[in-house]
């Protein structure tokens, strides 16, 4: 499955990733700069961060409760900030848009 990452600056990256990994993991593979992910993919940094295209939201499951607790914690919550590293790469993503927010360089 293909993804798209959008820069704060509006730089994209078209992302190739296998079905299983994150989608933090895809991005980090990919060179994407502005997910850090510290933790390595734990959720507990919160410093993949992303913002899924509004189109998008509702069709991802939902943050289970330790990714609604780390996005308690995250620099500019949106109603559609998600932590990249829960989002799992599955055939149903192809297509999907996420942006970055500008604090996480
Ligand atoms: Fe640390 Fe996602 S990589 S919370």
């Amino acid at each position: 499955p293909r993804f798209t990452i959008i820069e704060h600056t509006g730089a994209e990256h078209q992302v190739e990733a296998d079905v299983g990994q994150s989608v933090m993991q895809g991005a980090i593979d990919a060179l994407v700069p502005g997910i850090l992910a510290d933790c390595g993919g734990s959720c507990s940094c919160a410093t993949c961060h992303c913002y899924v295209d509004e189109s998008w939201a509702s069709r991802l499951p939902p943050p289970e409760a330790t990714e609604r607790e780390m996005l308690e914690c995250v620099v500019e919550p949106r109603e559609t900030s998600r932590l990249a590293c829960q989002l799992r790469v599955t055939p149903a993503i192809d297509g999907l848009v996420i942006r970055l927010p500008a604090s996480q360089v």
